[in-house]
């Protein structure tokens, strides 16, 4: 496992474990503790995906001291502002269980996500929060972001996977050394990702699948992954990915496959915007 230093100086995992549409909790526990059992360090929850109860359990339990594993969790829209910040931070430590949290995240860039950036900034000069960042940022408001507040994020969670590569967002990302943080990068199993013929051919070169072909690919262009599944076998698989190295030909054969718009979720479609505040998390 490799580390990133966040612009903050605090120290990242580039591989993690997402824990996304895994909403039972049984499950949810078993999944987390199988994959720090495999070697992960990084877990990455949200408050929309209803399982922080579940995490904090499995991290409490594992007998890995708490100050190795990096956890994130996330703010959703519907408490995308300053009270609300505040207040929905507090219950994801309540769930978790925890006295701190590594990294938050705002989840979309929607609602009032500049009232909640100062009660984040706010919680992460207490201490509370070692790092803040956000997720679903383009280019262009991740820079009206940066240019109006006091902390810059230190990441930014997006969808990045071979057929949807970003590469000019990456760009911004590094002009404000803002760390890209790849969700999906498995494309959640879209265009055919594990039977690749690119992919495949490329992972057999070096006795790997379609799958680490891809995770890999992103590890070297500088982006931390966290793939999800609640398989023991393809959670080991998944990070079985740090004893081989892709050549530029394979990188760039990789790169071609960027469909533009391969994306699972159009981030500026107006109806994108419609459901997920449609999407409510409590009362
Ligand atoms: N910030 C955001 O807006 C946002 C949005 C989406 C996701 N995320 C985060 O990013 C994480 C990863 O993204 P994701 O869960 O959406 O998708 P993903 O990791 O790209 O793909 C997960 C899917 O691939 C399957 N899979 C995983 N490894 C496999 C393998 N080696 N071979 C075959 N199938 C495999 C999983 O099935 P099984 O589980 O059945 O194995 C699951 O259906 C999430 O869990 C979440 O933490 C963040």
């Amino acid at each position: 496992m490799e580390f990133v230093t966040l612009n903050n100086g605090v120290k990242m995992p580039m591989e993690g474990f997402g824990v996304f549409q895994v909403p039972e909790a049984a499950v949810c526990e078993q999944a987390v503790c199988d994959a720090l059992d495999a070697g992960y360090r990084l877990i990455d929850t949200a408050a929309a995906y209803f399982n922080e109860e579940a995490v904090g359990a499995a991290v409490r339990k594992c007998g890995i001291p708490r100050e190795e594993i990096f956890v994130t969790t996330k703010l959703w829209i519907q408490d995308a502002s300053y009270e609300g910040a505040k207040n929905a931070f507090q219950t994801s430590l309540h769930k978790l269980g925890f006295d701190y949290i590594d990294l938050y995240l705002i989840h979309q860039p929607m609602s009032d996500y500049y009232g909640a950036w100062r009660a984040m900034e706010e919680l992460y000069a207490e201490r509370k929060i070692r790092a803040i960042g956000v997720c679903n940022f383009s280019a262009e408001r991740l820079a009206d972001l940066c240019a109006n507040v006091k902390v810059i994020p230190a990441v930014n969670q997006v969808e990045l996977h071979p057929f949807s590569a970003k590469t000019e967002a990456l760009s911004v990302m590094r002009e404000y050394k803002i760390q890209p943080e790849a969700w999906g990068p498995l494309a959640e199993g879209k265009h055919g990702i594990f039977t690749h013929p690119v992919l495949e051919k490329i992972g057999a070169k070096y006795g790997k699948t379609a799958a680490q072909a891809a995770l890999r690919w992103n590890i070297q262009r500088g982006v931390v992954v966290i793939p999800k599944s609640v398989h023991k076998e393809r959670i080991e698989e998944n990070l079985n990915i740090w004893d081989f190295k892709l050549d530029e030909t394979d990188m760039e054969a990789i790169r071609k496959l960027d469909l533009g718009n391969g994306e699972k979720d159009d981030h500026a479609a107006a109806e994108t915007a419609k459901w997920l505040n449609n999407w409510k998390i409590h009362d």
